[in-house]
């Protein structure tokens, strides 16, 4: 196998926390590369103030080779830009377009909320109905209710590629047959998969899709997200337009005439955030020289072995996450009624994870640093925990994630 080796990969690329980090699919650790490229970018404001923009400018657009790499897309498909949510409403506004019966919208009821608040907007803006296709185990979706849901009146559907909660990976080549072979047109939130595993999305045809670089990019709180639009429809303009969206070479002519950039980067609306953008750039390196098959090939054995020993020591836990590589992304999540408390005490013990609510204990352990004897001790510490009720005396108010 090319790449980083199996046992310690990129471990020493990133200024890991103290203790046992497994949170990556919240926010991913720092990567040295990630605080020197803003420090960098820093030095260059204190030292040429106004004329650091001749080297900013382009700064985005310099980036989009390595995040086409990222999903599987060409450079001119894709663009650092805004966050998941913004460029949500960027896209929606541009390919949601109702036309006689085909006129809704559909996504899940197990999305994270944003995807659902953004499109319960342009549903009320251009008079159609957010539609929510249900799952039967309150944690999956099943490609049969997809299908049944994609009827002649949806006119875009907006998956996840990997759930927030459960960790379930969608197939994205044939859902996004699915829905062209029905009529939608189809848009992804890759938020949990960019930088965990390969993706495909030019060649399986999707018409739009979005992701933060904050998780598994591990660009940093607040990190600039991307956007993927097709080349198919390069040919659309932009329906929310600003002048960073306009092609480089007349931005500055400074005229009321729109003339948009070629491809996603016409999405870009405002100044980007360079000191953010600094840290995208400087984590994008982590990325040069390790191969995605690898990446995803590590995380499944971490992922696997995590299972297994969940399966062995703590049976009062019940692994949501899908069991099949096909359909398994880069986090574990555990259920159990006192799953809140758990992540509680397993922080105060320095052993970081998260909490989704209701109940639900995610564990990501991270392909490029996490180790598995990190695994094996958060298992054990999980077993003292439910052993001793130590757990149940955490005081769990007040934290945000
Ligand atoms: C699937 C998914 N979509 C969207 C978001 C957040 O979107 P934004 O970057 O706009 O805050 C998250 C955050 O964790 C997420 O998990």
């Amino acid at each position: 196998m090319s790449g980083p080796p199996s046992d310690l990969p990129c471990r020493e690329l990133f200024a890991l926390p103290a203790g046992i980090y497994l949170d990556g699919n919240s926010l991913g650790a720092m990567p040295h590369s990630a605080r020197e490229a803003v420090i960098r970018r820093l030095d260059e404001w204190q030292t040429q103030a106004v004329s650091g923009w001749d080297e900013w400018f382009g700064l985005a657009e310099s980036l989009s080779p390595a995040l086409g790499q990222l999903v599987g897309a060409k450079p001119s498909e894709v663009i650092a830009t805004g966050s998941i949510t913004a460029n949500l409403h960027a896209l929606l506004a541009t390919f949601y377009q109702p036309q006689g019966q085909r006129r809704h919208l559909l996504a899940t009821e197990l999305d994270f909320p944003t995807d659902v608040y953004a499109l319960q907007s342009w549903a009320a803006q251009r008079g159609g109905e957010l539609r929510l296709i249900p799952s039967r185990d309150s944690q999956t979706l099943h490609p049969d209710d997809v299908a049944a849901a994609l009827t002649p009146e949806i006119a875009l559907i907006l998956l996840p590629t990997v759930l927030y909660r459960s960790g379930q990976l969608l197939n994205v080549p044939q859902l996004t047959a699915l829905a062209h072979e029905r009529g939608a047109l189809i848009g992804w939130d890759a938020a949990h998969s960019i930088g965990a595993l390969p993706h495909g999305f030019h060649d399986a045809g999707a018409d739009f899709a979005v992701w933060c670089s904050y998780k598994y990019l591990n660009a940093g709180p607040g990190a600039p997200g991307g956007l993927f639009v097709h080349e198919r429809h390069h040919d659309r303009l932009p329906a929310l337009r600003g002048w960073w969206g306009n092609d480089k070479a007349s931005q500055f002519e400074m005229t009321p005439d729109y003339r948009p950039s070629a491809g996603a980067a016409a999405y870009q609306q405002g100044t980007p955030p360079i000191l953010a953008l600094a840290a995208l750039e400087g984590a994008l390196k982590v990325f040069a020289d390790v191969d995605l098959a690898d990446i995803r090939a590590r995380s499944l054995s971490l992922t696997d072995r995590l299972i297994s020993l969940v399966d062995r020591h703590l049976p009062e836990l019940r692994v949501i996450t899908p069991r099949d590589h096909a359909q398994r992304g880069g986090h574990v999540s555990l259920a159990h009624p006192q799953a809140r408390a758990l992540s509680a005490a397993l922080r105060q013990r320095g052993i970081i994870p998260d909490f989704r609510a209701p109940d639900v204990l995610r564990l990501a352990p991270v392909a490029l640093y996490t180790l598995e004897a990190e695994l094996e001790e958060t298992v054990r510490v999980l077993r003292e925990l439910l052993d001793t009720g130590a757990h149940l005396k955490v005081d769990v108010s007040g934290a945000v994630s």
